[in-house]
């Protein structure tokens, strides 16, 4: 017989779902599962002020109405950069904006507002700090020197721990991590008892390793930023997102991009996810056998990290292959989603 799994009703800590024509179809996927999601402010240009995500969030309120979806929270960030004021820390504080999030310069997509030197943004860090404000992190350093697969490990030490032994009250979600040590960092990071790093993780993450990249030839559909890392990376990945430990929770940073942006001479980096998170997850949970953890991670760690409640309603997850389409019509583009003309071991009840 097929497992069902009932848990509250996920939110999704890490996501984009960009603007303009895409964003109600984007939308209406991660409605479907999640009541709650950290919106990425990596817009062209990126949303670096109150005023602007406020602008944003009206956009999405627009979209969600729409869809008929009176149901779905989105929590907006703020584009942290090397001018990045004290002042609008403040205001951000003042106007339900859940985080900053830290793009290093030339990391990944729209980063190049982002802050060149972490010692530029540290007035904006002590604000934070101040205001308790979390800072989200994207934690790669970007000099070309450094190996690709090596770039999360090297921002630990490089950036990370001194951020955290300057600001030792901010609050900081190292996000998308990838690799051993950023687990491990995480998991035993002393706090002092307080409740300042946590992470999160995607589910692309959990389910491939950099092996997935060149199955058969190249795969542009599976890169992304953090890139993927070797076996013995996702396995302590894995470990910790099962382990129950509250430090970690969902982010699925699904990034939609058109399939002719990621199916190209330099293609995008980013996996779209949104269609079906949850499945994806269950299936990472179940290949271990730890469904019973999925619950904490994806439903209660991030609200209790966020100071936020957790979710009432419920979800059903069940153990019924999904097929995934070849592409999904976003907008005016067409995009390749996550196992696009595979199957998902669980779905979404319908
Ligand atoms: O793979 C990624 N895609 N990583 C990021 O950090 C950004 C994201 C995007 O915006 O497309
Ligand atoms: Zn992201």
């Amino acid at each position: 017989m097929s497992k069902k799994l009932i848990i509250i009703r996920p939110d999704d800590w890490h996501l984009h779902v960009r603007d303009g024509a895409v964003l109600k179809d984007v939308l209406a996927h991660t409605t479907k599962q999640f009541a709650r999601a950290v919106i990425m402010p990596n817009l062209k240009p990126p949303v670096t002020t109150v005023d602007l995500a406020k602008a944003y969030r009206s956009r999405i309120d627009t979209a969600l109405q729409q869809l008929g979806v009176s149901n779905f929270n989105p929590l907006m960030t703020l584009y942290l950069t090397d001018n990045t004021s004290a002042d609008e820390v403040r205001k951000a504080s003042e106007h339900q904006i859940i985080g900053f999030k830290l793009y290093p310069a030339g990391a990944t997509t729209n980063s190049d507002a982002g802050v060149t030197n972490i010692k530029h943004a540290y007035p904006a860090l002590e604000a934070m700090q101040k205001h308790s404000v979390p800072l989200l992190i994207h934690g790669e350093v970007t000099e070309s020197a450094i190996d690709i697969f090596d770039r999360e490990v090297v921002f630990i030490d490089r950036i990370l721990e001194p951020v955290r032994k300057d600001f030792p009250e901010l609050r900081i979600i190292f996000e998308h991590i990838t690799t051993k040590q950023a687990a491990h960092y995480v998991r035993d990071a002393d706090t002092k008892g307080k409740n300042t790093l946590g992470a999160t993780i995607t589910a692309h993450h959990l389910l491939m390793n950099r092996n997935s990249l060149f199955t058969g030839g190249i795969r542009p559909h599976h890169y992304c930023l953090p890139i993927l890392k070797r076996e013995e990376h996702r396995l302590a990945l894995m470990e910790v997102a099962t382990s129950g430990n509250p430090r970690f929770f969902l982010g699925t940073d699904s990034a939609p991009h058109p399939k002719g942006e990621k199916e190209s001479s330099c293609g995008c980096a980013g996996c779209y996810t949104a269609h079906n998170a949850m499945g994806l997850y269950a299936e990472a949970f179940d290949s271990v056998g730890q469904l019973d953890r999925l619950e904490g991670f994806a439903s209660f760690f991030g609200p209790d990290f966020y100071s936020l409640p957790r979710n009432q309603d419920q979800i059903t997850l069940v153990q019924q292959a999904e097929e995934v389409p070849f592409e999904f019509t976003l907008g005016d583009t067409v995009l390749v989603p996550l196992r696009a003309g595979e199957t998902i071991a669980w779905s979404l009840a319908k």
